[in-house]
């Protein structure tokens, strides 16, 4: 286990995960607006998962993890906090990805900070950002509820056209200095 949050586990990824997360990501609700255009198929899903597990043997702190309900045992869907490839090794980002189900129930704010806290505790984090499209009103409700503040709004050409992708993506921050200040 990496985490435990009042409700749920966080932990590592298998390859026994590939059915769950290709369910996930072949719910159309769940596409909505992280449509990327890539294909929901099995082959894609395993490299994915392959490339998460690559994470557990670089960090101990940064990687992709699978949400359980503790109560249940039930697959929520997954948190990632990790340098992106062209960021800083101290600066993670946030993401997050549940299962249509689960949504509304307040689990995506709880891992984001569970997973905001371990980066901070461990020395290892200068800030952590997270962004989403700006129409993305459920997502950044998470990242303000998670303490992050909004930092700009920036235009975008991603390949794959989404309704309300006009209106850009959001970027979201919190830094060491602004998590400690939330804490005293
Ligand atoms: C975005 C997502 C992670 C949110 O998960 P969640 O567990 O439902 O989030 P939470 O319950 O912690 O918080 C959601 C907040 O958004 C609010 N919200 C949700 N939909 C909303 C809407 N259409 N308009 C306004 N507020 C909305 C909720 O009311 C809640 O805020 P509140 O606690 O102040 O009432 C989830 O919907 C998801 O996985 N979506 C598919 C993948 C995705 O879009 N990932 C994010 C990519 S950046």
């Amino acid at each position: 286990m990496f985490l435990e949050t009042e409700r749920m586990v966080l932990r590592r990824f298998t390859m026994a995960d590939v059915d769950v997360v290709l369910a996930l990501d072949s719910d159309p609700a769940v596409r909505t607006l992280v449509e990327d255009g890539e294909p929901v198929d099995r082959d894609t899903v395993t490299d994915m998962i392959g490339h998460w597990l690559g994470w557990y043997q670089r960090s101990e702190v940064f990687g992709f993890w699978a949400a359980v309900e503790k109560g249940t045992g039930q697959f929520l869907g997954w948190f990632h906090l990790r340098p992106p490839p062209d960021a800083p090794p101290d600066q993670p980002e946030l993401g997050y990805r549940l299962v249509s189900s689960a949504w509304g129930r307040g689990y995506a704010t709880e891992g984001s900070r569970a997973l905001i806290d371990k980066g901070f505790e461990s020395g290892q984090t200068s800030r952590i950002v997270a962004e989403t499209m700006a129409v993305h009103v459920a997502s950044r409700r998470v990242m303000e509820k998670a303490g992050m503040r909004h930092k700009r709004t920036y235009p975008t050409q991603w390949p794959v056209r989404l309704p309300g992708d006009e209106a850009g993506d959001v970027e979201y921050v919190i830094t060491q200095g602004e998590w400690e200040a939330g804490r005293a």
